[in-house]
Formats: structure tokens, sequence, C-alpha cells
């Protein structure tokens, strides 16, 4: 049964730090401490409708994605028009709000990215809010795709009054739900770090020493996201290992057949199970689909000429170098994503995929190393030496998942 919740500021940190495999964390969602009002008390904040801020920016805009790869560019400093909200003005902020746990220095806030050819259009939350208006738009995947949900819905909440939105979850907490309820509009995330089922589809338990996917079964989750309006799907970091124990079968039944196969190869089958699945359900009047690329991670300052425990604890600048690509990334993967776009494409139905990886690769300064939540209690060896406990994998916000969504923005607009 799902419930609404109204909820207030700060109690939606809900997520809870899990250690897993060589490649790093990964992150469940904990229900606890959720405080609420009955919908008729939703009002106890006066309803005050959040002025527009009006923000100075160049008004000669020219945008047009048919001629212009909004991927390819740089970042160029502007604290002027950045961050698009401020951190403590997003009620659902959540575990990486990285300023809130001590991060001290702000730079990583102020960068905007400039495509080379054109520039991106302004994010205007009223108007992503009408076009949603009684639809649904649903992230589907891993914590990183959580982060960019979060990011999205921090940039449209001051400009819905509080009384007027929720946050609801359901599924067992698989599916967390941001409604406007003026416009009766969705934004929701939808756990399923693999796409496909696997034994890491609990919200909240999912630390298991043994991964196992079913790389042929996605009904379970896709029944829950099908008929929606725009979905935005990733899946990368949990298949970072040499092999995946493979199952056909059910993990219920006691026959499965397991075999430990490729990894590259597991998430072949695992991305074909996804696209036959939209090819066959998929609304193709009706729905606009992306695929977030790799976030890259930046634990090995190694890469940028740091001692070898180095990473991106402490880093407060970008890498300069153009084009640059750290090994935590695996083009080998991309190009496998790209290959089931592109048969999908042949089978009549349109992916975007968002190159995000490369814009991404350069902000080693952008990740929340020690300044986000801690599950656990640390010990005196880990707190004598903070990258041994940095996460360098997800993105401090306000940050680079803004610049995503206003990636995905001006995609749904064309
Ligand atoms: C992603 O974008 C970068 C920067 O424009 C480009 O170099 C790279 O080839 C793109 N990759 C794909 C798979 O489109
Ligand atoms: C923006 O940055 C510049 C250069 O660092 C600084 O001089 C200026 O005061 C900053 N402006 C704001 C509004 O923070
Ligand atoms: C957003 O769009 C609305 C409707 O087109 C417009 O009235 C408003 O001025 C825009 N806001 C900003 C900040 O550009
Ligand atoms: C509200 O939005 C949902 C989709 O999220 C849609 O199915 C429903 O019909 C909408 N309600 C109204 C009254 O239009
Ligand atoms: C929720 O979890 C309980 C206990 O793990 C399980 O019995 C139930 O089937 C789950 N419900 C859904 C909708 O997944
Ligand atoms: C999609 O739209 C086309 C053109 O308007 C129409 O011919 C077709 O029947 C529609 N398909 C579905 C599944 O609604």
């Amino acid at each position: 049964m799902a419930k609404t919740y109204h909820i207030v500021p700060s109690t939606l940190a809900l997520i809870r730090r899990s250690l897993q495999s060589s490649v790093g964390f990964l992150i469940t969602i904990f229900v606890i401490g959720v405080i609420y009002f009955p919908r008729e008390n939703g009002g106890l904040d006066d309803q005050k409708e959040e002025v527009l801020t009006a923000t100075k920016c160049s008004t000669n805009q020219i945008y047009s994605s048919q001629s212009c790869d909004l991927f390819s560019g740089r970042w160029v400093f502007d604290n002027k028009s950045y961050p698009l909200y401020k951190e403590e003005e997003c009620t659902f902020m959540n575990e990486f709000a990285c300023q809130k746990f001590g991060r001290k220095d702000m730079n990583y806030q102020h960068w905007r990215w400039q495509p080379h050819q054109c520039n991106l259009p302004r994010f205007n939350a009223t108007v992503l809010l009408e076009k949603l208006r009684n639809k649904r738009m649903v992230f589907v995947g891993d914590s990183l795709n959580r982060g960019q949900w979060v990011s999205m819905v921090c940039l449209i909440d001051k400009f819905v009054p509080p009384a007027l939105k929720s946050m609801h979850f359901s599924l067992n907490n698989s599916l967390i739900t941001f409604k406007a309820k003026e416009y009766n509009a969705s934004i929701e995330f939808y756990w399923s770090p693999l796409l496909v089922e696997s034994n890491s589809d609990d919200p909240v338990t999912h630390r298991l020493p043994d991964r196992i996917v079913r790389a042929h079964s996605i009904d379970k989750h896709a029944r829950h996201w099908t008929d929606a309006d725009i979905l935005i799907f990733n899946t990368y970091l949990w298949w970072r290992r040499p092999f995946m124990n493979t199952l056909w079968g059910t993990f219920e039944s006691a026959d499965g057949i397991f075999k430990r196969v490729g990894m590259l190869r597991s998430y072949e089958m695992a991305l074909k199970t996804w696209s036959d699945w939209l090819e066959i359900h998929i609304d193709r009047n009706k729905s606009q689909l992306f695929f977030m690329s790799m976030s890259p991670a930046h634990q090995w300052g190694k890469e940028w000429g740091k001692t070898i425990d180095g990473n991106c604890y402490n880093e407060q600048e970008m890498i300069e170098k153009d084009g640059y690509r750290g090994i935590g990334t695996d083009p080998r993967m991309m190009r496998i994503v790209e290959d089931a776009i592109a048969d999908l494409e042949r089978r009549g139905l349109q992916v975007k995929l968002m190159n995000i990886t490369q814009l991404s690769e350069y902000r080693k300064d952008g990740h929340p190393s020690i300044y986000r939540k801690q599950w656990e209690v640390l010990n005196e060896e880990q707190l004598a030496k903070p990258t041994s406990y940095s996460d360098c994998i997800h993105w401090c916000l306000p940050g680079v998942p803004d610049v995503w969504n206003e990636l995905l923005y001006a995609h749904i607009f064309t």
C-alpha cells in the first residue's frame, strides 16, 4: 500500500550507504523518521508563492539541437547565474548536500556548461511543469540516476508552494514520487540498479556479497514504468566487475541455472532484454526515452598527477586537459549502449543517448568526498586518512547533475 507523506525539510535523508565492490559503494533508500502531516495540514506553512527570481543572462540564446552537439563544450565559471538553486532552498535535498556536511570551498557550484556551437536553453521550471501536466517523468536506475532525480526535484521545488507538493513512497520504496499537485505532474525515481532483475533490487538491503543478475527478465520492474511519458534510464556502475553471475530461471525456484558470464556479454544481454521490452511495450506516440551515459568516478588521483593514494578528496579544481578520460569509464560499455540504441532505432524506436560522460570527466572537484552523510560511524584510522572514506562517485548538489538536467531539458523540448 502506498502512503502519501508531506515531507518536512531535511527529513528526506533516507539514504543509507553500503559498501560494495572495489569500484565503490552504492546507495540504498532507508525510509525512517519521515515526519508527515495529513493532507489538510499541508498548509502549516504559508502558501507564499516564490517569486521567480529574474536572473540576468544573455538574452540572445540561440539553440537548435539539430545542428548543435550540446555535449561538446567547455565549463565556464559563472557565479552570477549558478547554482540554479541554493542548497538550503531545496526541501528534498539528500545526503549529497555537501555544504551542509561541511564543504567550505564553493566554486564547484558555479560552473556553467557552454556547448561549443550554441547556448543551452535556460531551464524554466514553470515551462517544464506545464509540459508535465497530467504526466509522469520517471528516472529508472541506480544511485547516480537518483542523484539526478533529486537535482530535478530541487530545480523545480521552489516554484511549487509547500501545500501543493508531496513525496510518496510505494512498491516497498522502490518507487519514490514527487508530485506537483496543481499540475498533476509526477517526477519519480524507480530503483533498479541493473535495469533488469537482480538480487540487488531491494532499495534497502542490497549489500550482497555475490551479485546475481537475471539478464533476461525485466517485467517485474518495467510494468511500473512502461506507461510513463518521459523515461530516463541509466545502468553502469553495478556492472563494473569482470564476470556477472547470470541466472536463467527465477530466484525463488530451486532449478535455476547459474553461469558466470563475462560482464560485457551479460551487460549486452541485459540491454537486449531492456530494448526488446521497449520495442513491444512503449507507446511511440506518447513516450520520450533517454539513456544517461556513464558517470565517471575520480578515485585514482594518480591519473591526474597526484600521489598513488590520492583521490577526489580536497580537489577544488577541474581537470583542464581537453578530452580527458579516466580509467573509471569503460568505452566498451558505452559502445554496447550505443549499439542497443542503434538497433532499437532500426526497429522504429528512438532513445536519446545523453552523452554526459566527457563533460563530467573534467569535474574531479564535483564529488562529495568526505562532505556527505556518513551512515556508519568512522573509526580513528579512517578519520586520520580522509581519502579512505571519500565518495568520489556521486556528485554534490547543487552541482554536475543539475547540468545533466539542463541538457535533458534541452532535449525534451526538441
Ligand atoms: C560524447 O561526447 C564527446 C564530447 O563531444 C565526444 O568526444 C564523444 O565521442 C561522444 N561519445 C559518444 C558515444 O557519442
Ligand atoms: C564572482 O567571482 C569573482 C571572481 O572570483 C568575484 O570577484 C566576485 O565577487 C564573485 N561574485 C559573486 C556574486 O560571488
Ligand atoms: C519561465 O517561463 C514563463 C512562461 O513562459 C515565463 O513567464 C517566465 O518569465 C520564465 N521564467 C524565467 C526565469 O525565465
Ligand atoms: C494525472 O496524471 C496521471 C499520470 O501521472 C494521469 O494518468 C491522470 O489521468 C491524470 N489525472 C487527470 C485528472 O488528468
Ligand atoms: C514488499 O516486501 C515484502 C517483504 O520483503 C514482500 O513480501 C512483498 O511482496 C513486497 N511487495 C512488493 C510490492 O514488492
Ligand atoms: C501513432 O500516431 C500515428 C499517426 O498519428 C497513428 O497512425 C498511430 O495509429 C498511432 N499509434 C498508436 C499506437 O497510437
